[in-house]
């Protein structure tokens, strides 16, 4: 346990200290006025996407203005397109704002990056006026009202980050507009699109699934689906299902919540499904290794592959293995169980692989859904998946420590 806690202190101080050069949350902590621009870059999940980017600028919003925007009543999706309006894909220091060449500048922003920004409504012009003002505007056609003005510089750390003040919100309407409705989004076309076809055929062949799916996506949701070779190698089992237990069985690869894969990351858990009903669980257990996020029922482990999307309220990723639910694939799972011993077995070869640093590499014998009906199983399985986990957690602990040596 102690052991445990000291190596989690270890992979926490060694990822904080080699992956980030700035912590954009923590920059503005230092400064109160701007605590609810601040709350809302972490809000809408932006902050960890600006810490991963070098030479940009935040041009952020004070506490008054801040509410002024939040009083319109926008929905998060339009509230992250606005700010993500107030960071420039550039580094402009109190400086350079003031020695624009020509005296007028387009800066692309990461709403522009997202690519929903039609034109150029994406950019922002900055324009060095009379007097020593810099004015800055949402760029259009017809030029740019240059009605909201630089105030002060709050933060440089040249020329990774600069965080500036400006005097009110960059108003965009596009930002702002009518946002392709999350209920719009069209779930098994994205799935279609994507390496999921067979899951999407057979979700919209179930109507009442469908629905689940489609009512669920407003409130949040994250999609699990199974990519096609897996699926389809699948099918025949699936048919043999009755109806209700086809519902639950599509339902089972949705969970009504919508996470990031770095929420998934930092999430270890049982999660419950669209399939969940008071006592019928039909859940699943999220476990990360480092980068990777599996998902584990009591007989398969499936990885997630891939993001099909990520754009709250939701996020759809492709795994590598059909998920069966242990209400509907107890004990009547076609291949017998070659042996109840092979745990053991498998875990240590599995282990001494994750030390050699080949995790990528591991083909789980113990993914393929044999039948291990009892509850007995059921606990020692449970056990083993802790160990399993910690045993990893070391290994890898272990190469970023050595790693972090080396340099
Ligand atoms: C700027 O970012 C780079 C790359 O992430 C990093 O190596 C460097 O230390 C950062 N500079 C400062 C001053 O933080
Ligand atoms: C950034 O700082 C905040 C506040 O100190 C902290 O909660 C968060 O975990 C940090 N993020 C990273 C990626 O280090
Ligand atoms: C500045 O203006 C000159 C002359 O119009 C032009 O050639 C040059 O490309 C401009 N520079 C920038 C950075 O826009
Ligand atoms: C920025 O807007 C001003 C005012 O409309 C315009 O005169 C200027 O040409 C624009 N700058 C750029 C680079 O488009
Ligand atoms: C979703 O996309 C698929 C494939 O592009 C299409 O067949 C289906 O009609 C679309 N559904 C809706 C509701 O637009
Ligand atoms: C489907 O069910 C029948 C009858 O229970 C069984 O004989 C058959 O093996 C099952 N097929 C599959 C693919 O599970």
């Amino acid at each position: 346990m102690e052991a445990r806690r000291l190596l989690s202190v270890l992979l926490f101080l060694t990822i904080s200290y080699s992956t980030h050069a700035h912590n954009i949350t923590r920059l503005l902590a230092k400064h109160p006025t701007f605590s609810t621009f601040n709350h809302y870059l972490t809000l809408t999940h932006l902050a960890p996407e600006i810490n991963t980017r070098t030479t940009i600028t935040i041009c952020a919003i004070d506490n008054a203005a801040m509410s002024h925007l939040l009083s319109k009543h926008l929905s998060l999706y339009a509230l992250k397109n606005i700010l993500s309006m107030h960071v420039l894909l550039d580094y402009f220091g109190s400086k350079k704002l003031h020695q624009i060449t020509n005296g007028t500048a387009l800066a692309a922003t990461m709403f522009q990056a997202t690519g929903s920004a039609p034109g150029s409504s994406g950019f922002v012009n900055i324009t060095d006026l009379k007097g020593g003002k810099v004015g800055f505007g949402t760029a259009a056609p017809d030029g740019a009202d240059l009605d909201v003005f630089y105030v002060k510089s709050l933060e440089e750390v040249p020329y990774n980050i600069s965080v500036i003040q400006i005097s009110k919100v960059l108003e965009s309407d596009v930002a702002e507009g009518p946002a392709p409705g999350p209920a719009q989004v069209n779930l098994t076309g994205i799935m279609l699109a994507h390496g999921c076809k067979v899951f999407a055929d057979t979700l919209l062949a179930n109507p009442e699934a469908s629905k689940t799916y489609q009512d669920s996506v407003d409130g949040g949701l994250t999609v699990f689906c199974p990519l096609d070779d897996p699926f389809k190698a699948f099918l025949p089992k699936f048919k043999n299902l009755s109806a209700p237990a086809k519902v639950s069985f599509l339902e089972f690869f949705g969970v009504p919540v919508y996470q990031s894969l770095s929420m998934l990351k930092s999430n270890n858990g049982v999660m419950n499904t669209l399939a969940t009903d008071g006592a019928s669980k039909f859940d699943f257990t999220v476990q990360n290794d480092g980068e990777q996020v599996t998902l584990k029922t009591k007989s398969t482990t499936a990885r997630i592959t891939g993001t099909l999307i990520d754009e709250q309220p939701l996020a759809i990723y492709s795994i590598d293995k059909v998920l069966l639910p242990k209400e509907l694939f107890k004990a009547g799972a076609p291949t017998p169980a070659p042996a109840p011993a092979p745990e053991k077995a498998a875990d240590a070869p599995k282990s001494s692989k994750d030390v050699a640093g080949a995790p990528a590499s591991d083909s789980a014998p113990a993914d393929s859904p044999d039948a291990d009906g009892d509850v007995a199983d059921q606990r020692a399985d449970d056990n083993a998946g802790v160990r399993y986990g910690s045993r990893r957690l070391a290994a890898a602990t272990l190469s970023l420590f050595l790693g972090l040596l080396l340099l």
